[in-house]
């Protein structure tokens, strides 16, 4: 048996399909009020309902998303001259002849897109409640509007590209997010710095 070692804690693996879960009903809910999608409108029994069930769900992503910040916020703002370098391959994804340098626990992409996620999705948040609880101020109403939409797109096209890099592009990774656990041999060819920090290297 290859030996494994623990990348993501129990309640990380939780707050993640959580916040997954609700950020996918949000978006497919999101995408049927902006397009009047009765068909999808019609399995949440009518529009009305589907507004109830994506205010809600808007409640359990923001308090998921809150609980990211303690998780990943520190590390995703930390960049180092491997980091950049890694920009300047970009990432290896664009060629298999450029050198990619050694990587920690997350890779540059992967800080980047948690902070567009943390930045979108307070806004995304906030507009909502915005949307949602102040119907008599108009300015509020208007500028809600518009900052729910732009965040809407961000999550439109980064889910979607954070779903495939973490599956079919880079295979091994889904069972960081499913089990916390990674083999060592996969983890040093990957994030050898945060395997050596662990003095496992
Ligand atoms: C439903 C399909 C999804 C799958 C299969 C998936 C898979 C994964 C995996 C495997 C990781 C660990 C990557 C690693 O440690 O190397 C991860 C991390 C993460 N996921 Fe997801 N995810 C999904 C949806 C989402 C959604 C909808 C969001 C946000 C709204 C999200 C936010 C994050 C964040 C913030 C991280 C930590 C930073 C990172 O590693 O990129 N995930 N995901």
């Amino acid at each position: 048996m290859a030996e494994m070692v623990q990348k993501e804690s129990g309640g990380a693996i939780l707050n993640h399909w959580i916040l997954a879960i609700s950020c996918i009903l949000l978006i497919i809910t999101g995408f049927a009020f902006l397009f009047h999608l009765e068909s999808v409108g019609s399995v949440f029994g009518g529009f009305e309902t589907m507004k109830t069930v994506h205010n809600w769900t808007g409640v359990v992503f923001s308090v998921s998303l809150v609980l990211t910040l303690f998780q990943y916020l520190g590390d995703s703002l930390k960049y180092d001259a491997d980091d950049a370098q890694w920009f300047k391959v970009a990432g290896g994804y664009l060629s298999h002849k450029v050198k990619v340098p050694p990587m920690g626990k997350h890779n540059p992409g992967q800080k980047l897109y948690y902070l567009g996620i943390a930045l979108f999705g307070i806004l995304i948040a906030l507009s909502g409640f915005g949307i949602w609880l102040m119907k008599d101020n108009s300015t509020i109403m208007l500028l809600s509007h518009f900052v729910h939409n732009l965040a809407f797109i961000f999550f439109c096209i980064m889910v979607p590209v954070h779903i495939y890099l973490s599956t079919l592009a880079n295979p091994g990774t889904l069972q960081i997010m499913l089990t916390g656990k990674v083999p060592l041999d996969l983890a040093r060819k990957r994030y050898p710095k945060w395997v050596k920090a662990m003095g496992k290297m």
